[in-house]
Order: structure tokens, then sequence, then C-alpha cells
């Protein structure tokens, strides 16, 4: 299908379509790109003139978001003109777990990308290739091309082609991911359909990073991409535990089998457990693939990545509960950090949650703070009102929203660091030891804090994959 591409569709204004459609805006400025959400809330802080209410934070965001919208990139919600005017259409919408139903726990919710589907088939009137974005199940592209046929053979002017061109970018550094991406995979059949992809991002990366594949391999690829990713960081998290028993550190281990080249040194640091809305939905995913094609051996392999993965969330809340003598109750934690990983606003499938629940579970009092997270969002990730700083009295326990460090020190028992934010990585523990309820602890599930200095300064200090 040859199609020059002048103005594209983005369905979907979130994590994955914001960043990548503004990217390829500044660096396409003879196409317009068109980025549309049925979230009507969502497109209003898109278009917000105060940068800072962008609805989503990335490092460069804000500079890329300044020198293009208005010009070649736009955000609304008319979606049906938009989709009407488009050569080239992508599908970046949500792709959750499914929660009820066959595959309830392990199977993508694929609702959005049928509706998507629908909207593209009912609206489109021309020659219209569809870019598959957001992660998918292997053989997604199946359902999207029969939904599409059934106008094709309706209307003899519209006409379809589907690609699967999946994003690796990571939040917190999406914008240089984007820039300068490892690779970009496009998988499809209609080589003019690939080849108009391809000439869109050729306007900056190198033809030798651009990957053609089929549609399958390239759906698949992604889901495999971040099993693999996950499945070192449950290895070098089951490694910190040895650690701590064994007096190895974990820090000198991570470097010492990083230095193999067949290894690599990234992606080793050990933690509280990966978050983010791709890891655990995209192996469960795969898990739910290979039980349906009857492979029981392969799906139980990589559940352990995930098995392992909660284990090291709960590892992290009892340890907390034993050095703190066993009790939570009347206690103050001050928490450092809110989001799955630094340098995002994003709390889904954040170790926080599920650590944060247990301690509240367990009677404690915490007072969170987190650079980026609204109050609103940690109300809903923990499904309970933030009490604005007061009981310490009963056994129930409950949280508070804290809008500065300090505010999370101030006659704390404990603080734990969830996150590796910059701005927790220096902090005055002279300082802050002070203002602490003593004996009192220092837990760094993240390995940023300096535990000779911290322990200075009459602290006790727990580090992962390194202990007391
Ligand atoms: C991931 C993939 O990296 C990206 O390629 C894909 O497109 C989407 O999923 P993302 O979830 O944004 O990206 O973040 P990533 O940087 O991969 O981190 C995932 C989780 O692993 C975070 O919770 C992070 O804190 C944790 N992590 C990462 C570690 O605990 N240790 C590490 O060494 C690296
Ligand atoms: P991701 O991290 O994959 O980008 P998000 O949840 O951040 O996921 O963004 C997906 C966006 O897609 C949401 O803002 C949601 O409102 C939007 N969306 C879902 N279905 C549709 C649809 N049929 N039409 C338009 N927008 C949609």
């Amino acid at each position: 299908m040859a199609v020059d591409v002048k103005v594209i569709c983005c369905i979907g204004a979130g994590y994955v379509g914001g960043p990548t459609m503004a990217v390829i805006a500044d660096k396409c400025p003879h196409i317009e790109v068109n980025v549309v959400d049925l979230n009507k809330n969502r497109i209003d802080l898109w278009n917000n003139s105060d940068l800072s209410k962008l609805p989503i934070f990335e490092p460069g965001l804000k500079e890329v978001i300044k020198r293009c919208r208005g010009r070649n990139l736009h955000f609304s919600s008319l979606i049906e003109e938009n989709i009407k005017r488009a050569d080239m259409i992508f599908i970046s919408v949500n792709t959750p777990i499914k929660t009820k139903g066959i595959g309830a726990g392990k199977a993508s919710d694929l609702k959005w990308v049928e509706a998507s589907a629908r909207q593209i088939s009912k609206f489109a009137k021309k020659e219209t290739i569809v870019v598959e974005k957001s992660t998918l199940p292997v053989r997604t592209a199946d359902t999207i091309q029969q939904i599409l046929k059934e106008s094709e053979l309706n209307n003899k002017n519209k006409k379809f082609s589907v690609l699967s061109n999946p994003e690796f970018l990571a939040e917190g550094n999406a914008i240089k991911d984007l820039e300068n991406p490892d690779r970009v995979l496009i998988g499809g059949v209609d080589e003019e359909s690939i080849n108009a992809l391809k000439k869109i991002y050729l306007n900056w990366v190198d033809e030798e990073k651009i990957l053609t594949t089929n549609l399958w391999s390239s759906e698949l690829s992604k889901l495999v991409a971040n099993a693999f990713l996950a499945q070192r960081i449950s290895s070098i998290n089951s490694i910190s535990a040895l650690c701590e028993t064994t007096g190895a550190d974990i820090k000198e281990v991570s470097l010492a089998i990083g230095m193999d080249s067949r290894l690599g040194s990234k992606f080793l640091a050990a933690g509280p457990g990966f978050g983010g809305s791709c890891f655990k939905k995209d192996i469960l995913n795969l898990v739910y693939i290979s039980e349906y094609y009857g492979l029981k051996e392969v799906a139980s392999y990589w559940e352990q990545v995930v098995a392992i993965n909660s284990w090291q969330n709960k590892r992290i809340s009892k340890i907390i509960l034993a050095k703190l003598f066993g009790t939570l109750a009347k206690k103050k934690i001050g928490i450092l950090g809110f989001s799955f990983k630094a340098n995002t606003n994003d709390t889904r499938e954040s170790p926080a949650i599920r650590i944060c629940k247990d301690l509240i579970e367990e009677g404690g009092s915490l007072y969170i703070y987190d650079p980026r997270v609204s109050l609103e969002q940690i109300e809903s990730d923990l499904g309970l009102k933030n009490n604005y700083q007061g009981n310490l009295t009963g056994d129930l326990g409950n949280w508070s929203y804290c809008k500065k460090i300090i505010d999370t020190f101030e006659g704390a028992d404990a603080v734990l660091v969830l996150t590796e934010w910059d701005q927790f990585k220096d902090l005055n523990w002279e300082n802050l030891s002070k203002l602490m309820r003593h004996p009192s602890w220092v837990f760094d599930t993240r390995g940023i804090v300096d535990t000779v200095e911290a322990k200075s300064c009459g602290l006790n200090v727990w580090q992962v994959g390194n202990g007391e």
C-alpha cells in the first residue's frame, strides 16, 4: 500500500503515546501529529499552558512539548475527525491484565484495543496504515485485521495494512530512549507500509538500527524483552537475600558478574522488586500464552520470575517488622518515594503500594513523600484516605502525605527508602538523625544510602543485599 504519510493520529495519550508522538513531531516537522484520547481531562492537561501540569512527568518532555505543541503536534478529544484525516494511525491504548473471565489475572484485557480497531474501522475513509504501539499478546494483529477486513468489504475506498511497532522506552528515560533507541522494531507483511513507517524513523534513527520482521516475531519480541529484563531483576533480588545472610555484598557481586561481557552491567541493581505497567503484565501474558499452547513447563518457568518479585516485596515488610520489635502500632515510619522507580510519576505496580499496605496492616503510621506523585494518586493506590498527620494513638495503621522530605523524619522510628530519586542520595544524616525517635532505623531498599555515614550519626541501617 503506497501511502505518503502527511498526517498521523495516535489513539491514547498516555505514558507511551504522549512522549512517543511528541518525539515524532519534533523530529518530523513536515508531519502533522494528532494525539487523541477518550479521557478529556488528560487531553486538557496535555494542552495546559502551564507545562508543569502535563499529565505525565518525564525529564526533557516539557522542552519537546514546548517546541512542537500547536506547531505540528496537537492533543484532542476529536477522535472521529482525526482518524478520518490520518494516513497512519498508532494504537497506544492501555492493555491491563484481565480481572475476570477466562485468563483472569494473566491474560491481557484487549477491550480497549478492540474498541480502537472498531473506531478505526468505522471512521477511516481511505487507505490507512494501522500501527500497534501498545504491548500486545502475540497474534493480536489478527484480531485487528479481522475487524478492519469487515469494513474493507463494505467500502471500496477503505484499505488497511497492520504493522507492529512495539515501543521499548523505559519511563523516566523516555525522551532519551526515543531520541536514541537501541533499535526500532517493525513487524508486518506489506513492504510499502513497512517502508512508510521506516521512512519516518529514518529522520533521526540510523538504518542499521531499524529491524524488520514478521508481525508475530515483532509482537512476541516485546514480551520476551521485558520478560528477560525482569528475570535479571528477580535473579539479582534472590541473590540479595543470600548476600544478607552470608556477608557477601550485593553491589560487589553485581559489579563482579556485570564485568563479564556475556552478562553486561545493566539491570543488576537489587531493589524492593520491579514495578511498572509492563513487566508483571507481560510475563503473565507469556505464561498465559504458554499454558494456552500446552507448554506447562515454560509457563511455570516464567511464573517464578513474578513469584520472586512478590516474595521480595514481602521480605522487606517482614524485615522492617522484625527490626521494629515485631509491632508497628504507635510507630511513625517515613516513606521516601512512592513511584515504581525514579524520574516518573507513574505508580502502576509500584513495590511501594504492597509494602506500604503491609506496614499499614501492621498498625504503622506512614508519612509518605514523593517528589512527583500526588496525594490523590496515593489515596487511590492504598485505597485509604490520607489522614493529615494525627493518629498515633490507636492500633489502626494510617498514612499522611508529606510535602517536604523533612516531614517524614520528624519523630520517626524509621525511614524507608523505596525509590532511587537523586534527592534521597545525599541526605544530611547528621541533622535528620536528630529529628528521629531513637533507637531509629534507616531501611534502604535501593542501595543508595551512605551506610557508613548514616551509622556514624547514631542510626541503625539495613540495606538490601548488605543487611545491617
Ligand atoms: C520497562 C522496559 O525497560 C522497557 O524497555 C519497556 O518498554 C517497558 O518496561 P519501565 O517499566 O518503564 O520499562 O522501567 P525499567 O527502567 O525497565 O524498570 C522496571 C522496574 O525494574 C522498576 O521498578 C525498577 O526500579 C526495577 N529495576 C530496574 C531494578 O529493580 N533494578 C534494576 O537494575 C533495573
Ligand atoms: P500506556 O502506559 O500504555 O501509555 P496509559 O494508561 O498511560 O497506558 O494510556 C492509555 C490511554 O489510552 C489512556 O489515556 C486511555 O484513556 C486511552 N484510551 C483507551 N482506549 C481508548 C479509545 N478507544 N480511544 C481513545 N483513547 C483511548
